[in-house]
Formats: C-alpha cells, sequence, structure tokens
C-alpha cells in the first residue's frame, strides 16, 4: 500500500536547520560581542542548542531547565530542575525548541528577570504563533508554523521520536497508531 501523499511531510531536513543555526548564531553574535548566558529548556531545545552555540564564537555560558506541568488541565507549571549559574547582573538568553501558546516562555522570562538578569531575550527554533494566548516577544526566530504537531530534532511526542535528525509532520493517522512503525517511516525520510 503506498503512503498517502501528504504522510509524513518533513518540516526542515539537516541542511535546513544547520542554516538555522547559523543564522541565529551570527545575530546573536552581533548582539552580544562580550558573551551571553544560555538557558535552555529540556528537552526539547538540547539538539538546537547544541547546533546553535557551535555557531557561537563568544564567551557563552550553557545552564538548563526542566518544568512540569500540574494541576488541573496541567495549566500549571513548577521547576523540575533548577538553573546551577547565578544569572543577577547577567544577559541571558532562553532557548526554546517552540512556542506555542507562549504560557512557558511567559513563566520563563518572568522566572530569569526576578533573579536580576540584566536583560532576558528569548530564541526559539520555531514559532507557532496561531496557537498564542499570552503575547510574548521572541528576539530570535528559526521558523514559524501552523498548527500540525511536528517531531525530530528533540521534539517529541510523549517521550518519542526526539532522535530523528530532521522535523517532521507526521500524519494524524501515523500518530493514533503504532509507534514503533512510525519511527521506521520517518527515520528513513
Ligand atoms: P507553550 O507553553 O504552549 O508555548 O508550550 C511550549 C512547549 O510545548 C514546548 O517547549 C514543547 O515542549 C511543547 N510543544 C508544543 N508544540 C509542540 C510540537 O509540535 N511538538 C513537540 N512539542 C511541542
Ligand atoms: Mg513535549
Amino acid at each position: 500500500m503506498s503512503p498517502s501523499p501528504d504522510s509524513p511531510r518533513p518540516l526542515l531536513d539537516a541542511d535546513e536547520l544547520a542554516a538555522i543555526a547559523r543564522r541565529l548564531g551570527g545575530e546573536i553574535r552581533r548582539d552580544y560581542p562580550d558573551g551571553v548566558v544560555m538557558v535552555a529548556l529540556l528537552k526539547g531545545s538540547v539538539f538546537f542548542l547544541a547546533d546553535l552555540v557551535r555557531e557561537l564564537p563568544v564567551r557563552c555560558e550553557l545552564d538548563f531547565l526542566a518544568l512540569s506541568a500540574y494541576g488541573d488541565g496541567r495549566t500549571r507549571v513548577r521547576v523540575v530542575k533548577d538553573l546551577d549559574i547565578e544569572v543577577a547582573g547577567r544577559d541571558v538568553i532562553v532557548v526554546l525548541d517552540i512556542v506555542d501558546t507562549g504560557l512557558t516562555l511567559a513563566y520563563l522570562l518572568r522566572m530569569i528577570a526576578l533573579r536580576g538578569a540584566r536583560s532576558t531575550v528569548a530564541c526559539a527554533l520555531l514559532d507557532r504563533q496561531s496557537r498564542r494566548l499570552l503575547p510574548v516577544e521572541i528576539r530570535y526566530v528559526g521558523h514559524v508554523i501552523s498548527n500540525e504537531h511536528v517531531v525530530g530534532y528533540g521534539l517529541d511526542l510523549d517521550e518519542r521520536y526526539r532522535n530523528l535528525s530532521g522535523l517532521q509532520i507526521p500524519d494524524p493517522a501515523d500518530l493514533a497508531g503504532e509507534p514503533t512503525a512510525m519511527f521506521e517511516r520517518l527515520a528513513r525520510r
């Protein structure tokens, strides 16, 4: 049986992702010649962070944060892995895989500002503007996407598919199907 024409659809391949990291790395390098603290949100942003900072030949410190959603409708977040670096007085860039509703980013920007950072801006690989609930400014945007769920290059669906090298949009039928079969089809692209 041949797959339907749009199943699955590649969104960005490894070369296109590398070009995004190069472009944003160049912008950040120009804006922060004296260095910057890069705070990445686990886990989805780690592949992007790794490519981005290797395009950033300035003094650059890395730190990681992990949040967990809880409560009714999982609408509240708490910190499950906090920063190790003291950000007071520092210039900070928060690195995210994707900004969707904006709730996560708004929380992070407020948290880091409250800790006395000198400046705090956001860098997101993907920006899904159509789903925004809170207005948030993203200084560095890799790529704007529409409504479909995206997997690969760190992004997951129920903790799966982070290890695909490119970004892909799975077919909705795949999402409901057997996960290993879907991985094999996506990985072949
Ligand atoms: P927000 O708080 O709604 O902006 O949520 C952002 C978080 O939701 C991201 O950091 C991702 O972990 C997750 N997320 C949103 N859309 C996708 C997607 O298409 N694929 C994988 N994860 C997603
Ligand atoms: Mg996720």
